[in-house]
Protein backbone atom coordinates (compact mmCIF):
# COMPACT_ATOMS: atom_id res chain seq x y z
CA UNK A 1 0.00 0.00 0.00
CA UNK A 2 1.29 3.62 -0.91
CA UNK A 3 2.20 5.72 2.24
CA UNK A 4 -0.16 9.05 1.88
CA UNK A 5 1.55 12.10 1.38
CA UNK A 6 0.68 15.61 2.02
CA UNK A 7 0.37 18.18 -1.03
CA UNK A 8 2.97 20.28 -0.90
CA UNK A 9 3.28 20.94 -4.60
CA UNK A 10 0.25 23.81 -4.41
CA UNK A 11 2.01 25.21 -1.03
CA UNK A 12 5.25 25.57 -3.14
CA UNK A 13 3.76 27.08 -6.20
CA UNK A 14 1.73 29.91 -3.64
CA UNK A 15 4.92 30.55 -1.55
CA UNK A 16 7.15 31.39 -4.64
CA UNK A 17 4.31 33.49 -5.94
CA UNK A 18 4.14 35.11 -2.35
CA UNK A 19 8.25 36.47 -3.29
CA UNK A 20 6.98 37.25 -7.28
CA UNK A 21 3.95 39.54 -5.67
CA UNK A 22 5.41 41.24 -3.44
CA UNK A 23 8.28 42.54 -5.35
CA UNK A 24 5.45 43.65 -7.72
CA UNK A 25 3.45 45.22 -5.52
CA UNK A 26 6.09 46.94 -3.85
CA UNK A 27 7.79 48.02 -6.43
CA UNK A 28 4.73 49.74 -7.86
CA UNK A 29 4.10 51.68 -4.31
CA UNK A 30 7.77 52.96 -4.81
CA UNK A 31 6.83 53.83 -8.17
CA UNK A 32 3.67 55.73 -6.42
CA UNK A 33 5.93 57.39 -3.96
CA UNK A 34 8.24 58.82 -6.21
CA UNK A 35 5.15 59.87 -8.41
CA UNK A 36 4.50 62.17 -4.89
CA UNK A 37 7.49 63.52 -4.93
CA UNK A 38 8.30 64.15 -9.24
CA UNK A 39 4.42 64.17 -10.71
CA UNK A 40 5.88 63.84 -14.18
CA UNK A 41 6.84 60.34 -13.94
CA UNK A 42 3.45 59.46 -14.76
CA UNK A 43 4.66 61.02 -18.10
CA UNK A 44 1.36 62.24 -19.01
CA UNK A 45 0.20 58.97 -19.80
CA UNK A 46 -2.92 58.00 -18.46
CA UNK A 47 -2.12 54.00 -17.72
CA UNK A 48 0.65 55.61 -15.17
CA UNK A 49 -1.10 58.11 -13.55
CA UNK A 50 -1.19 58.03 -9.53
CA UNK A 51 -5.32 57.51 -9.72
CA UNK A 52 -4.52 53.88 -11.60
CA UNK A 53 -1.49 52.95 -10.58
CA UNK A 54 -2.45 53.55 -6.85
CA UNK A 55 -5.40 50.53 -6.75
CA UNK A 56 -2.99 48.46 -8.36
CA UNK A 57 -0.61 48.86 -5.68
CA UNK A 58 -3.20 48.08 -3.03
CA UNK A 59 -4.79 45.41 -4.72
CA UNK A 60 -1.16 43.71 -5.89
CA UNK A 61 0.03 43.73 -1.87
CA UNK A 62 -2.68 42.91 -0.12
CA UNK A 63 -4.59 40.47 -2.68
CA UNK A 64 -1.60 39.22 -4.69
CA UNK A 65 1.11 38.77 -1.88
CA UNK A 66 -1.15 38.48 1.05
CA UNK A 67 -3.69 36.23 -0.38
CA UNK A 68 -0.49 33.77 -1.89
CA UNK A 69 0.69 33.85 1.56
CA UNK A 70 -2.18 33.04 3.10
CA UNK A 71 -2.96 30.06 0.32
CA UNK A 72 0.14 28.58 1.25
CA UNK A 73 0.21 28.71 4.40
CA UNK A 74 -2.95 27.44 5.53
CA UNK A 75 -2.60 25.06 2.95
CA UNK A 76 0.54 23.60 4.80
CA UNK A 77 -0.84 24.11 8.21
CA UNK A 78 -3.99 22.99 8.03
CA UNK A 79 -2.52 19.35 6.42
CA UNK A 80 0.16 19.24 8.90
CA UNK A 81 -1.98 20.00 11.95
CA UNK A 82 -5.06 17.26 10.60
CA UNK A 83 -2.44 15.04 9.56
CA UNK A 84 -4.40 14.18 6.37
CA UNK A 85 -3.23 14.98 2.87
CA UNK A 86 -5.10 18.09 1.62
CA UNK A 87 -9.10 17.30 0.77
CA UNK A 88 -9.34 17.43 -3.45
CA UNK A 89 -6.35 17.99 -4.82
CA UNK A 90 -7.47 19.10 -8.12
CA UNK A 91 -9.77 22.05 -6.68
CA UNK A 92 -6.57 22.99 -4.80
CA UNK A 93 -4.95 23.51 -7.98
CA UNK A 94 -8.16 25.38 -9.49
CA UNK A 95 -7.56 28.05 -6.71
CA UNK A 96 -3.74 28.53 -7.64
CA UNK A 97 -4.79 28.93 -11.41
CA UNK A 98 -7.98 31.12 -10.77
CA UNK A 99 -6.30 33.16 -8.44
CA UNK A 100 -3.41 33.95 -10.09
CA UNK A 101 -5.82 34.56 -13.32
CA UNK A 102 -7.90 37.37 -11.14
CA UNK A 103 -4.80 38.76 -10.08
CA UNK A 104 -3.64 39.54 -14.13
CA UNK A 105 -6.82 40.52 -14.71
CA UNK A 106 -6.28 42.90 -12.00
CA UNK A 107 -3.24 44.34 -13.29
CA UNK A 108 -4.93 44.52 -17.04
CA UNK A 109 -7.98 46.10 -16.02
CA UNK A 110 -7.06 49.04 -13.12
CA UNK A 111 -4.54 50.79 -15.49
CA UNK A 112 -6.84 51.10 -17.82
CA UNK A 113 -9.31 52.42 -15.77
CA UNK A 114 -11.63 50.29 -15.51
CA UNK A 115 -13.05 49.96 -11.84
CA UNK A 116 -15.84 50.60 -9.93
CA UNK A 117 -14.44 52.75 -7.69
CA UNK A 118 -15.08 50.99 -4.21
CA UNK A 119 -11.58 51.12 -2.58
CA UNK A 120 -9.93 47.77 -1.86
CA UNK A 121 -13.08 46.17 -3.60
CA UNK A 122 -12.26 47.60 -7.43
CA UNK A 123 -12.42 45.05 -9.66
CA UNK A 124 -15.27 44.98 -11.67
CA UNK A 125 -17.80 42.40 -11.31
CA UNK A 126 -16.75 39.86 -14.45
CA UNK A 127 -13.79 39.46 -12.07
CA UNK A 128 -15.46 39.64 -9.01
CA UNK A 129 -17.56 36.39 -9.98
CA UNK A 130 -14.54 34.30 -10.41
CA UNK A 131 -13.41 36.25 -7.26
CA UNK A 132 -16.12 34.07 -5.63
CA UNK A 133 -15.66 31.02 -7.40
CA UNK A 134 -12.31 30.64 -5.99
CA UNK A 135 -13.38 31.60 -2.68
CA UNK A 136 -15.79 28.99 -2.55
CA UNK A 137 -13.06 26.24 -3.75
CA UNK A 138 -10.80 27.23 -1.32
CA UNK A 139 -13.60 27.38 1.42
CA UNK A 140 -14.48 23.34 0.16
CA UNK A 141 -10.73 22.78 0.16
CA UNK A 142 -9.52 23.94 3.59
CA UNK A 143 -12.86 22.91 5.32
CA UNK A 144 -12.59 19.40 3.30
CA UNK A 145 -9.54 18.98 4.87
CA UNK A 146 -10.89 19.62 8.04
CA UNK A 147 -13.55 17.34 8.29
CA UNK A 148 -11.42 14.31 6.87
CA UNK A 149 -8.87 15.46 9.68
CA UNK A 150 -7.37 12.40 11.41
CA UNK A 151 -6.51 14.36 15.03
CA UNK A 152 -9.56 14.99 16.88
CA UNK A 153 -8.59 18.55 17.62
CA UNK A 154 -8.77 21.13 15.79
CA UNK A 155 -5.67 23.49 16.39
CA UNK A 156 -6.45 27.05 16.88
CA UNK A 157 -4.27 28.06 13.84
CA UNK A 158 -6.98 26.52 11.73
CA UNK A 159 -9.56 28.50 13.63
CA UNK A 160 -8.04 31.96 12.47
CA UNK A 161 -7.82 30.44 9.00
CA UNK A 162 -11.39 29.12 8.56
CA UNK A 163 -12.77 32.52 10.15
CA UNK A 164 -10.99 34.51 7.25
CA UNK A 165 -12.37 31.85 4.53
CA UNK A 166 -15.83 32.30 5.64
CA UNK A 167 -15.59 36.22 6.86
CA UNK A 168 -14.25 36.80 3.62
CA UNK A 169 -16.36 34.94 1.23
CA UNK A 170 -19.31 36.89 2.94
CA UNK A 171 -17.92 40.24 3.09
CA UNK A 172 -16.80 40.11 -0.91
CA UNK A 173 -20.00 38.83 -2.09
CA UNK A 174 -22.23 41.38 0.00
CA UNK A 175 -20.12 44.29 -1.02
CA UNK A 176 -19.63 43.26 -4.39
CA UNK A 177 -23.60 43.04 -5.54
CA UNK A 178 -23.84 44.90 -8.22
CA UNK A 179 -25.99 45.81 -11.50
CA UNK A 180 -23.62 45.24 -14.86
CA UNK A 181 -24.63 47.42 -17.49
CA UNK A 182 -21.87 46.65 -19.94
CA UNK A 183 -19.11 43.91 -19.61
CA UNK A 184 -16.75 46.33 -17.58
CA UNK A 185 -18.98 48.60 -15.79
CA UNK A 186 -21.35 48.19 -13.35
CA UNK A 187 -23.49 50.17 -10.50
CA UNK A 188 -23.18 49.09 -7.09
CA UNK A 189 -26.61 47.74 -5.57
CA UNK A 190 -26.68 49.71 -2.78
CA UNK A 191 -26.77 54.00 -2.64
CA UNK A 192 -26.12 56.98 -0.46
CA UNK A 193 -24.80 56.31 2.73
CA UNK A 194 -26.10 52.51 2.99
CA UNK A 195 -23.43 52.07 0.15
CA UNK A 196 -21.01 54.23 2.08
CA UNK A 197 -21.54 51.71 5.16
CA UNK A 198 -21.62 48.65 3.29
CA UNK A 199 -18.24 49.82 1.73
CA UNK A 200 -16.26 50.41 5.16
CA UNK A 201 -18.54 47.77 6.55
CA UNK A 202 -16.29 45.21 4.10
CA UNK A 203 -13.28 47.44 4.05
CA UNK A 204 -12.57 47.25 7.96
CA UNK A 205 -13.50 43.62 7.67
CA UNK A 206 -10.96 43.50 4.93
CA UNK A 207 -8.32 44.60 7.87
CA UNK A 208 -9.75 42.39 10.24
CA UNK A 209 -10.15 39.21 8.42
CA UNK A 210 -7.82 39.59 5.43
CA UNK A 211 -5.03 41.43 6.85
CA UNK A 212 -5.34 40.23 10.54
CA UNK A 213 -6.93 37.18 11.19
CA UNK A 214 -5.18 34.61 8.58
CA UNK A 215 -1.87 36.34 9.46
CA UNK A 216 -2.52 35.50 13.62
CA UNK A 217 -2.97 31.83 12.28
CA UNK A 218 0.79 32.07 10.76
CA UNK A 219 1.69 33.47 13.91
CA UNK A 220 -0.04 30.44 16.06
CA UNK A 221 1.61 27.97 13.60
CA UNK A 222 4.81 29.16 12.68
CA UNK A 223 6.23 31.02 16.16
CA UNK A 224 5.85 28.05 18.36
CA UNK A 225 7.32 26.11 15.65
CA UNK A 226 10.37 27.97 15.09
CA UNK A 227 10.93 28.95 19.07
CA UNK A 228 10.33 25.28 19.37
CA UNK A 229 8.04 26.10 22.37
CA UNK A 230 4.28 25.29 23.09
CA UNK A 231 2.04 28.57 22.95
CA UNK A 232 2.04 30.43 26.36
CA UNK A 233 -1.42 30.28 26.53
CA UNK A 234 -3.82 27.71 24.57
CA UNK A 235 -6.71 29.14 26.45
CA UNK A 236 -5.52 32.83 25.69
CA UNK A 237 -5.35 32.01 22.02
CA UNK A 238 -9.18 30.99 22.41
CA UNK A 239 -10.75 33.82 23.62
CA UNK A 240 -8.20 36.04 21.20
CA UNK A 241 -10.27 34.13 18.86
CA UNK A 242 -13.96 34.82 19.91
CA UNK A 243 -13.25 38.58 21.03
CA UNK A 244 -11.59 39.47 18.16
CA UNK A 245 -14.16 37.97 15.16
CA UNK A 246 -17.07 39.63 17.30
CA UNK A 247 -15.88 42.57 17.99
CA UNK A 248 -13.84 43.48 14.52
CA UNK A 249 -17.56 42.85 12.58
CA UNK A 250 -18.76 46.28 14.33
CA UNK A 251 -15.99 48.74 14.14
CA UNK A 252 -16.33 49.65 10.37
CA UNK A 253 -17.82 52.88 10.95
CA UNK A 254 -15.00 54.84 12.57
CA UNK A 255 -13.97 54.86 9.02
CA UNK A 256 -17.17 57.46 8.49
CA UNK A 257 -16.77 59.59 11.00
CA UNK A 258 -18.34 63.10 10.60
CA UNK A 259 -20.03 62.00 7.52
CA UNK A 260 -23.66 61.40 6.52
CA UNK A 261 -23.74 58.14 8.99
CA UNK A 262 -26.01 58.64 11.71
CA UNK A 263 -24.23 59.89 14.85
CA UNK A 264 -24.88 56.64 16.99
CA UNK A 265 -23.65 54.43 14.28
CA UNK A 266 -19.97 56.44 14.36
CA UNK A 267 -19.52 55.95 18.15
CA UNK A 268 -20.86 52.33 18.01
CA UNK A 269 -17.67 51.95 15.66
CA UNK A 270 -15.64 54.18 18.00
CA UNK A 271 -16.71 51.83 21.26
CA UNK A 272 -15.63 48.66 19.40
CA UNK A 273 -12.80 50.12 17.50
CA UNK A 274 -11.33 51.01 21.39
CA UNK A 275 -12.65 47.62 22.85
CA UNK A 276 -10.86 45.86 20.12
CA UNK A 277 -7.46 46.59 21.90
CA UNK A 278 -7.48 44.15 24.30
CA UNK A 279 -7.84 40.75 21.86
CA UNK A 280 -5.34 42.44 19.87
CA UNK A 281 -2.86 42.74 22.75
CA UNK A 282 -3.57 40.20 24.17
CA UNK A 283 -2.96 37.65 21.10
CA UNK A 284 0.22 39.97 20.37
CA UNK A 285 1.50 38.79 24.37
CA UNK A 286 0.34 35.13 23.75
CA UNK A 287 2.91 35.36 20.48
CA UNK A 288 5.66 37.30 22.25
CA UNK A 289 5.63 35.09 25.65
CA UNK A 290 5.82 32.05 23.42
CA UNK A 291 8.96 33.03 23.47
CA UNK A 292 9.52 32.19 26.90
CA UNK A 293 12.33 30.29 27.58
CA UNK A 294 13.57 30.84 24.42
CA UNK A 295 14.56 34.58 24.34
CA UNK A 296 18.09 33.74 23.65
CA UNK A 297 17.23 31.98 20.33
CA UNK A 298 16.62 35.80 19.22
CA UNK A 299 20.54 36.67 19.36
CA UNK A 300 21.01 34.19 16.41
CA UNK A 301 17.59 33.06 14.69
CA UNK A 302 17.34 35.80 11.97
CA UNK A 303 13.80 34.07 11.13
CA UNK A 304 12.83 34.00 14.70
CA UNK A 305 14.01 37.90 14.75
CA UNK A 306 11.41 38.75 11.87
CA UNK A 307 8.31 37.22 13.70
CA UNK A 308 9.46 39.16 16.96
CA UNK A 309 9.39 42.07 15.06
CA UNK A 310 5.99 41.68 13.09
CA UNK A 311 4.77 41.04 16.47
CA UNK A 312 6.00 44.65 17.77
CA UNK A 313 4.46 46.33 14.51
CA UNK A 314 1.43 44.44 15.40
CA UNK A 315 1.05 45.61 18.95
CA UNK A 316 1.88 49.07 17.65
CA UNK A 317 -0.63 49.43 15.02
CA UNK A 318 -3.12 48.01 16.55
CA UNK A 319 -2.65 50.71 20.05
CA UNK A 320 -2.68 53.52 17.21
CA UNK A 321 -6.02 52.13 15.26
CA UNK A 322 -8.48 52.61 18.53
CA UNK A 323 -6.35 55.66 19.54
CA UNK A 324 -7.57 56.58 15.68
CA UNK A 325 -10.84 56.08 16.03
CA UNK A 326 -11.94 58.19 18.78
CA UNK A 327 -13.54 60.97 17.01
CA UNK A 328 -11.46 64.09 18.49
CA UNK A 329 -8.13 62.25 17.01
CA UNK A 330 -9.36 61.22 13.83
CA UNK A 331 -11.05 64.94 13.49
CA UNK A 332 -7.34 65.30 12.96
CA UNK A 333 -5.83 62.38 11.51
CA UNK A 334 -8.51 61.81 9.10
CA UNK A 335 -7.79 62.03 4.87
CA UNK A 336 -4.41 62.52 6.43
CA UNK A 337 -0.57 61.02 5.97
CA UNK A 338 -1.17 59.69 9.65
CA UNK A 339 -3.55 57.49 7.74
CA UNK A 340 -1.08 56.44 5.82
CA UNK A 341 1.68 55.62 8.21
CA UNK A 342 -0.83 54.04 10.12
CA UNK A 343 -1.71 51.24 7.54
CA UNK A 344 1.61 50.93 6.56
CA UNK A 345 2.95 50.08 9.98
CA UNK A 346 0.37 47.64 10.17
CA UNK A 347 1.04 46.37 6.42
CA UNK A 348 4.92 46.43 6.55
CA UNK A 349 5.55 45.71 9.66
CA UNK A 350 2.86 43.18 10.82
CA UNK A 351 1.76 41.98 7.53
CA UNK A 352 5.03 42.16 5.58
CA UNK A 353 7.48 40.66 8.34
CA UNK A 354 5.25 37.93 9.37
CA UNK A 355 4.67 36.31 5.79
CA UNK A 356 8.62 36.92 5.63
CA UNK A 357 9.59 35.00 8.17
CA UNK A 358 7.09 31.88 7.43
CA UNK A 359 8.33 32.33 3.86
CA UNK A 360 12.09 31.50 5.47
CA UNK A 361 10.91 28.94 7.60
CA UNK A 362 9.01 27.05 4.91
CA UNK A 363 11.13 27.45 1.87
CA UNK A 364 13.87 24.74 2.84
CA UNK A 365 11.51 22.72 4.21
CA UNK A 366 9.36 22.66 0.64
CA UNK A 367 12.39 22.11 -1.46
CA UNK A 368 14.27 19.36 0.47
CA UNK A 369 17.03 21.58 2.01
CA UNK A 370 18.15 21.94 5.87
CA UNK A 371 18.02 25.56 5.87
CA UNK A 372 18.06 28.81 3.76
CA UNK A 373 21.37 29.30 1.57
CA UNK A 374 22.25 32.53 3.91
CA UNK A 375 21.23 32.89 7.59
CA UNK A 376 23.61 36.29 7.10
CA UNK A 377 21.43 37.86 4.37
CA UNK A 378 18.53 37.11 6.13
CA UNK A 379 19.82 39.11 9.04
CA UNK A 380 20.60 42.31 6.47
CA UNK A 381 17.25 41.82 5.14
CA UNK A 382 15.47 42.34 8.39
CA UNK A 383 17.71 45.35 9.38
CA UNK A 384 16.89 47.03 6.28
CA UNK A 385 13.47 46.38 5.98
CA UNK A 386 12.89 47.85 9.19
CA UNK A 387 14.90 50.77 8.54
CA UNK A 388 12.86 51.28 6.17
CA UNK A 389 9.51 51.03 7.99
CA UNK A 390 10.62 53.74 10.45
CA UNK A 391 11.17 56.16 7.52
CA UNK A 392 8.36 55.41 5.84
CA UNK A 393 6.31 55.90 9.47
CA UNK A 394 8.17 58.28 10.93
CA UNK A 395 7.34 60.93 7.82
CA UNK A 396 3.96 60.10 7.98
CA UNK A 397 3.75 60.55 11.10
CA UNK A 398 5.00 64.04 10.83
CA UNK A 399 3.19 65.04 8.16
CA UNK A 400 -0.34 63.92 8.87
CA UNK A 401 -0.09 65.71 12.01
CA UNK A 402 0.86 68.91 10.63
CA UNK A 403 -1.42 68.74 7.13
CA UNK A 404 -4.41 68.58 10.10
CA UNK A 405 -3.11 71.15 12.12
CA UNK A 406 -2.50 73.12 8.76
CA UNK A 407 -6.11 72.18 7.27
CA UNK A 408 -7.72 73.20 10.80
CA UNK A 409 -5.86 76.71 11.29
CA UNK A 410 -8.05 79.33 10.91
CA UNK A 411 -7.51 83.63 10.91
CA UNK A 412 -8.91 85.81 13.14
CA UNK A 413 -12.22 86.46 10.73
CA UNK A 414 -12.94 82.70 10.66
CA UNK A 415 -11.19 82.01 7.07
CA UNK A 416 -8.86 79.41 6.94
CA UNK A 417 -5.33 79.84 6.68
CA UNK A 418 -3.71 77.49 4.85
CA UNK A 419 -4.86 76.45 1.18
CA UNK A 420 -4.75 72.92 0.30
CA UNK A 421 -1.36 73.48 -1.88
CA UNK A 422 0.31 75.07 0.88
CA UNK A 423 -0.36 71.77 3.20
CA UNK A 424 0.60 69.79 -0.35
CA UNK A 425 4.50 71.86 -0.70
CA UNK A 426 5.18 71.48 2.95
CA UNK A 427 4.98 67.51 2.65
CA UNK A 428 7.86 67.52 -0.05
CA UNK A 429 10.79 66.62 2.17
CA UNK A 430 8.53 64.27 4.21
CA UNK A 431 7.35 62.23 0.84
CA UNK A 432 10.98 62.06 -0.15
CA UNK A 433 11.96 60.43 2.89
CA UNK A 434 8.89 58.02 2.63
CA UNK A 435 10.26 57.07 -0.76
CA UNK A 436 13.66 56.31 0.78
CA UNK A 437 11.88 53.95 2.95
CA UNK A 438 10.24 51.99 0.94
CA UNK A 439 13.32 51.46 -1.55
CA UNK A 440 14.87 49.91 1.44
CA UNK A 441 11.98 47.61 2.01
CA UNK A 442 12.18 46.72 -1.37
CA UNK A 443 16.08 46.32 -1.39
CA UNK A 444 15.00 43.75 1.87
CA UNK A 445 12.84 42.15 -0.70
CA UNK A 446 15.23 42.04 -3.56
CA UNK A 447 17.76 40.32 -1.14
CA UNK A 448 14.95 37.96 -0.16
CA UNK A 449 14.37 36.85 -3.78
CA UNK A 450 17.95 36.17 -4.51
CA UNK A 451 18.32 34.17 -0.94
CA UNK A 452 15.60 31.99 -2.06
CA UNK A 453 16.55 31.49 -5.64
CA UNK A 454 19.89 30.14 -4.13
CA UNK A 455 18.01 28.04 -1.26
CA UNK A 456 16.02 26.58 -4.32
CA UNK A 457 18.86 26.15 -6.67
CA UNK A 458 21.24 24.51 -4.58
CA UNK A 459 21.53 20.71 -3.67
CA UNK A 460 18.83 19.22 -2.19
CA UNK A 461 20.83 17.36 1.24
CA UNK A 462 17.36 16.64 3.16
CA UNK A 463 14.40 14.35 2.11
CA UNK A 464 11.35 16.89 1.77
CA UNK A 465 9.28 15.53 4.47
CA UNK A 466 6.19 14.81 2.98
CA UNK A 467 5.02 11.60 4.10
CA UNK A 468 1.63 11.75 6.58
CA UNK A 469 2.44 11.14 9.95
CA UNK A 470 -0.29 8.66 11.60
CA UNK A 471 -2.22 10.44 14.58
C1 LIG B 1 -7.42 47.30 16.76
C2 LIG B 1 -7.11 47.37 15.53
C3 LIG B 1 -7.30 48.55 14.62
C4 LIG B 1 -8.18 49.61 14.70
C5 LIG B 1 -9.23 49.89 15.75
C6 LIG B 1 -7.93 50.44 13.53
C7 LIG B 1 -8.55 51.67 13.30
C8 LIG B 1 -8.35 52.44 12.19
C9 LIG B 1 -8.83 53.80 12.01
C10 LIG B 1 -9.61 54.61 13.03
C11 LIG B 1 -8.49 54.19 10.76
C12 LIG B 1 -8.70 55.57 10.14
C13 LIG B 1 -9.99 55.72 9.43
C14 LIG B 1 -10.08 57.07 8.78
O1 LIG B 1 -9.88 58.10 9.44
O2 LIG B 1 -10.38 57.11 7.58
C15 LIG B 1 -7.80 53.08 10.14
C16 LIG B 1 -7.37 53.06 8.84
C17 LIG B 1 -6.80 51.94 8.27
N1 LIG B 1 -6.27 50.85 8.93
FE1 LIG B 1 -6.50 50.43 10.88
N2 LIG B 1 -6.93 49.89 12.77
C18 LIG B 1 -6.52 48.74 13.39
C19 LIG B 1 -5.54 47.89 12.95
C20 LIG B 1 -5.05 47.85 11.66
C21 LIG B 1 -4.10 46.90 11.15
C22 LIG B 1 -3.43 45.80 11.95
C23 LIG B 1 -3.96 47.17 9.81
C24 LIG B 1 -3.13 46.51 8.75
C25 LIG B 1 -2.67 45.36 8.77
C26 LIG B 1 -4.83 48.30 9.50
C27 LIG B 1 -5.05 48.83 8.25
C28 LIG B 1 -5.76 49.98 8.00
C29 LIG B 1 -6.00 50.48 6.67
C30 LIG B 1 -5.61 49.80 5.35
C31 LIG B 1 -6.65 51.72 6.84
C32 LIG B 1 -7.00 52.72 5.74
C33 LIG B 1 -8.33 52.49 5.18
C34 LIG B 1 -8.62 53.51 4.09
O3 LIG B 1 -9.05 54.62 4.40
O4 LIG B 1 -8.38 53.17 2.93
N3 LIG B 1 -5.45 48.70 10.65
N4 LIG B 1 -7.71 52.04 11.04
C1 LIG C 1 7.65 49.73 0.94
C2 LIG C 1 6.93 49.72 -0.06
C3 LIG C 1 5.67 50.52 -0.17
C4 LIG C 1 5.54 51.82 -0.55
C5 LIG C 1 6.66 52.79 -0.95
C6 LIG C 1 4.14 52.14 -0.53
C7 LIG C 1 3.62 53.36 -0.90
C8 LIG C 1 2.28 53.67 -0.88
C9 LIG C 1 1.73 54.95 -1.32
C10 LIG C 1 2.55 56.11 -1.87
C11 LIG C 1 0.40 54.89 -1.14
C12 LIG C 1 -0.62 55.98 -1.48
C13 LIG C 1 -0.70 56.96 -0.37
C14 LIG C 1 -1.60 58.13 -0.69
O1 LIG C 1 -2.64 57.97 -1.34
O2 LIG C 1 -1.25 59.25 -0.27
C15 LIG C 1 0.08 53.60 -0.58
C16 LIG C 1 -1.18 53.18 -0.21
C17 LIG C 1 -1.44 51.96 0.38
N1 LIG C 1 -0.55 50.91 0.58
FE1 LIG C 1 1.45 50.97 0.27
N2 LIG C 1 3.45 51.04 -0.08
C18 LIG C 1 4.34 50.03 0.15
C19 LIG C 1 4.05 48.75 0.60
C20 LIG C 1 2.80 48.30 0.97
C21 LIG C 1 2.48 46.98 1.46
C22 LIG C 1 3.49 45.81 1.58
C23 LIG C 1 1.15 46.97 1.75
C24 LIG C 1 0.26 45.85 2.27
C25 LIG C 1 0.61 44.66 2.64
C26 LIG C 1 0.62 48.28 1.42
C27 LIG C 1 -0.70 48.66 1.55
C28 LIG C 1 -1.23 49.88 1.19
C29 LIG C 1 -2.61 50.27 1.40
C30 LIG C 1 -3.70 49.42 2.05
C31 LIG C 1 -2.75 51.57 0.91
C32 LIG C 1 -4.01 52.44 0.91
C33 LIG C 1 -4.04 53.26 2.16
C34 LIG C 1 -5.26 54.13 2.36
O3 LIG C 1 -6.09 54.27 1.45
O4 LIG C 1 -5.44 54.71 3.46
N3 LIG C 1 1.65 49.05 0.94
N4 LIG C 1 1.25 52.87 -0.45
Amino acid sequence: MQAETYNYKVVRQFSVMTIVWGVVGILVGVIIAAQLVWPALNFDLPWLHFGRLRPLHTNAVIFAFGGSALFATSYYIVQRTCQVRLFASGLASFTFWGWNLVIVLAAVTLPLGLTSGKEYAELEWPIDILIAVVWVSYAIVFFGTIVKRRVKHIYVANWFFGAFILTVAVLHIVNSAALPVSLTKSYSAYAGTTDAMVQWWYGHNAVGFFLTAGFLGMMYYFIPKQANRPVYSYRLSVVHFWTLISLYMWAGPHHLHYTALPDWAQSLGMVFSLMLLAPSWGGMINGIMTLSGAWHKLRTDPILKFMVVSLSFYGMSTFEGPMMSIKTVNALSHYTDWTIGHVHSGALGWVGFITMGSMYFLIPKLFGKKEMYSLKLIDLHLWVATIGIVLYIVSMWIAGVMQGLMWQELEADGTLANSFVQSLERMYPYYTVRLLGGVLYLVGMLIMVYNVWKTIAGPSTEPVEQQVQPA
